[in-house]
């Protein structure tokens, strides 16, 4: 199959790579000519781990190209895969406007049948309109089919995702493009669910706002946990063991980031309105990751007073490990109320600090090595469960004037730290 894929951001880029590494022949075209020269010199812009060597294996092996010109990617296409941004607009709303002009470059290059498969986030019924905007403008008497494809990896696992994902949904009202994606789809091994249209795009939002549902959910046992002496992860373990509820994302700290879940509930929520449905339970969830990006504050505030004037260390700033994603991190927020309070902040990511640099407060200074951003510090944050953070020598706290830790992410054993002689808060467990 010859496959263009049109975006080289997170979800593009993996797509086209991992579409090719299973045989297809794939053009990525992207507008950003800088971008896309850095690309085929083997330089990906994401952090993503395994991506370089998958994406370098396959342009060697001449089934994975990239290109900044969409009518050559168009040309022999037989698929075409769109995978632009749908950014957040002001009112909440997903902002199509990049979606469709994708949409009508296509109908204005395409010569022969092509089926388009949507990978990028729409509201449902987008893929509907977007059928009738292709067909409006197509410059030629061709078929195009249209098929919603939505994403489900995770950045950070997103390649293992790909081959060992829990299943790829198809949404087509033509069995014939469904059949045909089906056919691509096969090699990862993945289990394949097919579906109408609406359905595979309201699956999407679902899913995730389910997740995102989750992790509030559990954000709030944790903050009640914390009020009654009771232990959120023996909660989770305990309530994980039932089947119906499942032992994944029940892990309690400061909330979601990330440049899905905030972005996809506050999306839903805009989308059921357009319905005239209030969905209350999901303006709840996003009310209450919101609050719990603060929770270390509160924290801190409560234990020290004022932190005015203090040295805090604040360790990990991507919204998750092994990504240098910072879009919606709770690091942001943080830094800009500590410093906001007159706190001195010395931050550390070894894989986030570069955009870090580019996103945080101006004020935020930078450490090289973990242990120096500790240093003599008057309390450390722990916002992101990174392994160097979950590894590192606990002697190092010692160093600190008095060694206060508050950690978003449960990442160190209560028993640990009480051995060692450091003041240990967390979320939803007893200090
Ligand atoms: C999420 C979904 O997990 C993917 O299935 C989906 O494809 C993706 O969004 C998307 O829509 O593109 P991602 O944002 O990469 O993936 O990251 P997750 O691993 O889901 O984590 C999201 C946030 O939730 C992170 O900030 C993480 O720290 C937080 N989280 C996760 C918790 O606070 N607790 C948990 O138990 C799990």
């Amino acid at each position: 199959m010859n496959i263009a894929v049109v975006g080289t951001g997170y979800v593009g880029l993996v797509t086209g790579v991992t579409l090719s590494e299973i045989g297809h022949h794939v053009t990525c075209v992207d507008i950003d000519e800088e971008k896309v020269a850095k690309i085929k010199m083997g330089i990906s812009p994401i952090y993503e781990p395994g991506l370089d060597e998958l994406m370098q294996k396959n342009m060697d092996a001449n089934r994975l190209d990239f290109t900044t010109n969409h009518q050559d990617a168009f040309k022999s296409a037989d698929v075409i895969y769109i995978a632009v941004g749908t950014p957040e607009k002001e009112d909440g709303s997903a902002d199509l406007s990049f979606v469709k002009n994708v949409a009508v470059q296509i109908a204005e290059t395409v010569t022969n049948d092509v089926i388009v498969v949507t990978k990028s986030t729409v509201p449902v019924g987008t893929n509907d309109r977007l059928r009738d905007l292709l067909n409006k403008n197509l410059d030629n008497n061709v078929k195009i089919e249209v098929v919603s494809n939505p994403e489900f990896l995770r950045e950070g696992s997103a390649i293992k995702d790909s081959f060992e994902g829990d299943r790829i949904v198809i949404g087509s009202d033509s069995e014939e493009a469904a059949a045909t994606l089906e056919k691509i789809n096969e090699p990862f091994g993945v289990p394949i669910y097919k579906t109408d249209i609406r359905s595979a795009e309201m699956i999407k939002y679902a899913s995730n706002a389910f997740l995102a549902t989750k992790i509030s959910f559990i954000n709030e046992i944790a903050n009640i946990c914390d009020r009654v002496g009771a232990n959120v992860e023996d909660v989770a373990k305990g309530m994980g063991q039932d089947k119906r509820i499942g032992p994944q994302f029940l892990n309690a700290g400061i909330g979601y980031g990330g440049s899905c879940f905030p972005k996809d509930t506050k999306a839903l929520i805009q989308i059921a309105g357009n319905v005239e449905y209030d969905f209350k339970l999901l303006k709840g969830v996003v009310d209450v990751n919101k609050q719990q990006q603060s929770l270390l504050l509160d924290k801190l505030n409560e234990r020290v007073g004022s932190i005015e004037g203090k040295k805090i260390a604040v360790l990990g700033l991507a919204f998750k490990p092994n990504t240098d994603d910072m879009r919606e991190a709770a690091s942001i927020i943080v830094t800009e109320k500590l410093i906001e309070q007159g706190a001195e902040v010395v931050a550390y990511d070894r894989i986030a600090m570069e955009n870090a640099k580019t996103i945080l407060n101006s004020n935020v200074e930078y450490a090289d090595r973990l242990e120096d951003a500790i240093g003599d510090s008057d309390a450390a944050l722990i916002l992101t469960e990174w392994d160097e953070i979950k590894k590192i020598n606990l002697d190092i706290f010692k160093a600190m004037k008095y060694p206060l830790v508050i950690d978003g992410r449960n990442v160190f054993s209560l028993d640990q730290m009480k051995e060692c002689g450091v003041e240990y808060h967390s979320v939803g467990r007893p200090a």
